[in-house]
């Protein structure tokens, strides 16, 4: 049996506050803190084991992956991080309140923003300073590749090449592998790994800090896949999420 576990960062400064986040890199507020430091014990107890870890280059997804590894003693393990597992870049949307945006355009609009799989939000001009190309940490990276803004769809393209071509071969191999990363780089390969088709992924919310289990057999066939936590809990943190582009909460 193969196993892959995913977790999304805990809840960030900017998810407190209801406000678009995208590539925006705002730490974890003191909850978020304390939601890594839970997964890491939750995976603790459960037994887990990783040989390998990878993240984003945004330190909510970096800070939540440090509490995680060292809840588990692995802080020695080897971490790639990449761009490519950032969350979806929301456009000209970040920085903006998700219920005010509502309260503006209406409910249907901001979901059709967050959720529908290949509208793109509204894009950043190229010579804003919130463009990556104009950011530090993708100097490297060519500028034709980095967004202005992208859909599920868009974040796919560059979230699923680099889990087959450089996550995928350790699986494979037998590795452990951890995943800590975003709301929408995660819906972008739970899309995939679940085979899940435009409009079901559409109701897919991901909660902040639970570990998400992928089993799979020898021949890379998801199995199951689950979160290591009570059913309750698990729906009100689904809920949360979803209820956050709503103008009335
Ligand atoms: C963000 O980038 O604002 C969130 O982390 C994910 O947002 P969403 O649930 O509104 O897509």
């Amino acid at each position: 049996m193969k196993k892959l576990v995913c977790i999304r960062h805990g809840e960030s400064e900017w998810n407190k506050e209801n406000r678009f986040t995208g590539w925006s890199d705002v730490d974890l507020s003191e909850k978020g803190h304390k939601e890594a430091k839970q997964a890491g014990k939750i995976l603790k107890d459960k037994g887990y084991d990783f040989d390998i870890a990878y993240t984003s280059y945004l330190k909510r997804a970096i800070h939540t992956l440090n509490h995680v590894l060292d809840g588990l003693d692995l802080d020695y393990i080897p971490v790639e991080k990449s761009w490519k597992l950032n969350e979806r870049h929301y456009g000209a949307l970040q920085g903006l309140n998700k219920a005010d945006t509502a309260k503006k355009y209406g409910d249907e609009q901001v979901l059709i923003w967050r959720r529908s799989f290949d509208v793109l939000p509204p894009l950043l001009k190229e010579t804003d300073e919130r463009a990556p190309r104009n950011e530090k940490p993708y100097r490297n990276v060519p500028k034709d590749e980095l967004p202005l803004g992208e859909s599920l769809k868009t974040t796919i393209e560059r979230v699923i090449p680099y889990y087959e071509e450089t996550i995928k071969p350790h699986i494979e191999g037998g590795e452990n592998v951890l995943i800590v990363a975003h709301g929408n780089s995660l819906r972008a390969l739970l899309k995939y790994l679940e085979n899940l088709s435009d409009e079901e992924i559409m109701k897919v919310n991901i909660p902040t800090g639970i570990p998400l289990v992928f089993e799979f057999d020898d021949d890379m066939k998801l199995k199951d896949h689950y979160y290591l936590a009570d059913e309750k809990e698990l729906q009100a943190k689904m809920d949360a999420v979803a209820n956050q582009g709503k103008a009335k909460q």
